[in-house]
């Protein structure tokens, strides 16, 4: 992992800094640094070039889309496109669909997966997965043509893990396609990702410790083939002829018009199988358990949750700090403990709007001046967390 070291505090101390907001941005695996140096030397053009270069790059590029439709687990029918983000491959998508399909999503969602749909079915929030299935079920009775589903494998606002596997045998059931926005959970759980019956799967190198441009949307090649090009321009046209009119390509290209982000699919793609190999969860699960305990025996925090306690999670906490502005606790945070969170709505205003109207008092049940801001706290960890960042910002909380 490439760290920043130790950063200096307002008392004059060094510490090591404390990233806990990961779930924004992740830092950099020294596995996906050292590949994308290794290429740099020989960078150049992906499909338009002969010789050396190019014949290079281009092969790695495309073995980059292997790997991740390996991870993926995808069959013949299947295709990797290669994105900005997740917020582009759901962008992507929303434009692929073929006219009339309805598009059913939780009120719940991250934007990237809210904003991109015309019209969409917003589900209401459910509190529980079991109530997400039931709700969606109940939906997607009544309705009929084409239907996609689409909906977050794990919130980048609680942590909580939704239960894909069952949303996607209901979707199924119905007849209708699933796409998961799986920027939080590929992170985590990247093994987890080919068994989630998902139809597309969206999720952004830049959280999952690639921070090099790339994104992805995987998934059913029938409506991506059909659908217009994402963008129009070189690489995505087979034949321009004179009169003007325009062959699309097929295949991924389709949707990848310009020169590609060579690098960034294969940080990505580096990323993706070095995750995939690792156990993730075990040192993970211990931090979480640690931080929930310790969070929950401070009486003026309060743990922002949809679901149940007991609910399956990654490693993301949000909470807010009774009689407490979250931007300076933020800042004190930075600047007084070396420690790194997020503060706001998390691209997700709905949700947490909705998490913080439930959270009115501190755990005696009184009522606190309300300095929220309407916002929230996040602290969220992954590869190269330590107990001892906890426990650092459990110390400075209390
Ligand atoms: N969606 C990103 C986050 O949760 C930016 O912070």
């Amino acid at each position: 992992m490439l760290t920043p070291g130790e950063v200096k505090l307002t008392d004059g101390r060094s510490v090591e800094f404390a990233n806990l907001d990961i779930a924004a941005t992740a830092p950099c695996l020294r596995v996906v640094a050292d590949a994308v140096a290794d290429l740099l030397p020989f960078y150049g053009s992906v499909h338009r070039g002969a010789g050396a270069l190019s014949e290079r790059c281009t092969r790695e590029y495309e073995q980059a889309r292997e790997t991740v439709a390996d991870v993926l687990g995808h069959g013949p029918g299947d295709t990797v496109i290669f994105t900005r983000n997740t917020t582009d491959a759901f962008n992507l998508l929303a434009r692929a669909v073929p006219a009339g399909t309805t598009v059913v999503t939780f009120d719940t969602e991250h934007h990237a997966n809210l904003l991109p749909w015309r019209n969409p079915v917003r589900l209401e929030a459910p509190r529980s997965p079991a109530a997400a299935v039931e709700i969606l079920r109940a939906a997607l009775r009544g309705l009929e043509g084409n239907v996609l589903v689409s909906v977050t494998a794990a919130s980048n606002v609680t942590g909580e893990v939704w239960p894909i596997e069952r949303l996607a045998a209901v979707a199924h059931e119905f007849g209708a396609r699933i796409a998961v926005d799986a920027a939080q959970l590929a992170p985590h759980a990247p093994k987890r990702l080919a068994g989630l019956g998902a139809d597309y799967i969206a999720f952004s190198g830049h959280k999952l410790y690639a921070p090099f441009g790339a994104g992805v949307l995987a998934g059913r090649a029938d409506w991506l083939d059909a659908a217009e090009p994402y963008l129009a321009g070189g690489g995505a046209s087979a034949h321009v002829a004179d009169d003007g009119t325009t062959r699309w390509a097929t295949g991924p290209a389709r949707h990848e018009a310009g020169t590609p982000n060579l690098l960034g699919a294969v940080a990505l793609a580096t990323a993706l199988r070095a995750l995939h190999d690792r156990d993730l969860a075990t040192a993970e699960q211990a931090l979480l358990q640690r931080l929930r305990a310790g969070l929950a025996a401070l009486p003026h925090v309060t743990e922002l949750r949809l679901f149940p306690a007991d609910a399956e999670r990654v490693g993301i906490v949000s909470f807010t700090v009774a009689g407490r502005d979250p931007g300076e606790v933020a800042v004190t945070l930075g600047r007084d403990h070396g420690i790194g969170v997020r503060t706001g709505l998390f691209c997700a205003h709905p949700l947490t709007r909705r998490l913080l109207n439930d959270d009115k008092s501190d755990k005696s049940g009184q009522a606190v001046p309300d300095l929220s801001s309407g916002q929230a706290i996040r602290a969220s960890f992954g590869i190269g967390t330590t107990a001892e960042h906890i426990d650092r910002l459990l110390a400075a909380l209390q």
